[in-house]
């Protein structure tokens, strides 16, 4: 029997027409099982070795983004997803594909909810860029949902996947004790937030990023905020006539005990070396952890290019002798996690 995993890609933009567009290409050229091991799934290997996987259409805000995103996919591929744009586009496409599988939402933070509940409705999983609502009545309208409907709701968490956060996990946490108390922190360029986005309005700094952090450390512990503090600043971006938060500072205490500060800015200067600067540290009754996201000790300059440095482990292309490209990395992971999910389903 073939097995096709039918699935459409709404929002293209920064994260969703790099990231998810790599990742669902190297799908539609070569299935799943070449992902597999890097999680620990090899059992499945074989299984699913043969399950087809079909991106059958795009949808962006406008027509043009749309066709890059096409176009782009189309340069890997070989495949054409059908292009749709404007301010619902999901709905054409649930009307144009009844059988569709699954659809992958990395639409701005405020726009994820309905795309979330119109794909679950038509009966398909889904795979949602972080943060999975900006409300707490509307992740719970979507468990109860995804519960009904018995589908998937899968949030890109990728962070879980960093081989870093992977140790701190599985051995570090034992090594440092019952965790006190800790920080983390993710501060974005300014050209995100007055440049890329079209949506800093409609979240926060917090909202955009601190689930990362927030989620990571839930996952280390497993445990549950129970009460939180946060404040927040708007002194530069309103200098560009932007009414939106600058940064969020959020402090949450944890059912076992620890407290954490999370803290998120969006007005990095374009002269910082790194295209982010993100850490954490967690300090326990036996030891402490630090560990920084940004500088991994890779650093160069350069005649006018200045002093820079990169995160090489979150994609990296591998190029097969066919001359086309393959997206391998722990950004890539934790959308192989949900897709691995639903193939099982
Ligand atoms: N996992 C990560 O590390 C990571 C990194 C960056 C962004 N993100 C998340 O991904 C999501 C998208 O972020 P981005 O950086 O790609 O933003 P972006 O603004 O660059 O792209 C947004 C995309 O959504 C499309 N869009 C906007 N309104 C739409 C509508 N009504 N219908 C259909 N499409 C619409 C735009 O055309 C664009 O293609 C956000 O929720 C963001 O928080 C996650």
């Amino acid at each position: 029997m073939e097995r096709t995993i039918k699935m459409a890609l709404v929002g293209a933009g920064m994260f969703g027409g790099d990231v998810h567009l790599r990742a669902y290409a190297d799908l539609q050229r070569a299935g799943i099982s070449a992902q597999l091991g890097r999680l620990g799934f090899d059992d499945w290997a074989r299984d699913f070795a043969e399950i087809k996987f079909q991106l059958v259409a795009i949808a962006t805000r406008t027509k043009p983004s749309a066709r890059r995103a096409v176009e782009n996919f189309k340069t890997r591929t070989g495949g054409e997803p059908k292009a749709y744009f404007g301010e619902k586009p999901w709905r054409e496409i649930i009307r144009d594909f009844p059988g569709l599988d699954l659809v992958a939402v990395a639409t701005p933070d405020h726009l994820h909810t309905e795309v979330i509940m119109a794909a679950l409705n038509a009966g398909a999983h889904v795979i949602t860029e972080k943060p999975m609502s900006l409300n707490i009545q509307e992740a719970d309208d979507i468990i109860e949902l995804a519960r009904k409907r018995d589908r998937l709701v899968a949030v890109d968490m990728h962070k879980r996947y960093d081989p870093d956060h992977l140790r701190v996990r599985d051995d570090i946490k034992n090594r440092i004790g019952e965790p006190l108390y800790g920080a983390a922190y993710l501060e974005e360029p300014l050209e995100v937030s007055t440049r890329t986005f079209k949506w800093v309005e409609q979240s926060d700094p917090f909202s955009y990023v601190g689930p990362h952090w927030v989620d990571l450390i839930c996952h280390y512990y497993q445990t549950k905020p129970v009460s939180l503090t946060a404040v927040g600043q708007k002194k530069r971006l309103v200098r560009e006539g932007i009414n939106a938060y600058d940064a969020v500072q959020v402090r949450v205490d944890f059912a076992n005990g620890m407290s954490i500060n999370f803290h998120n800015n969006w007005i990095t200067p374009p002269d910082f070396e790194g295209p982010v600067n993100q850490g954490h540290e967690i300090v326990g009754v036996d030891g402490k952890v630090e560990s920084d996201q940004q500088y991994r000790g890779f650093r160069w300059w350069n005649k006018g290019g200045g002093s820079s440095t990169a995160n090489n482990h979150f994609t990296r292309d591998a190029r097969p002798s066919d001359g086309s490209s393959s997206c391998l990395s722990y950004g890539v992971d934790s959308l192989t996690a949900g897709l691995a999910a639903t193939c099982r389903m």
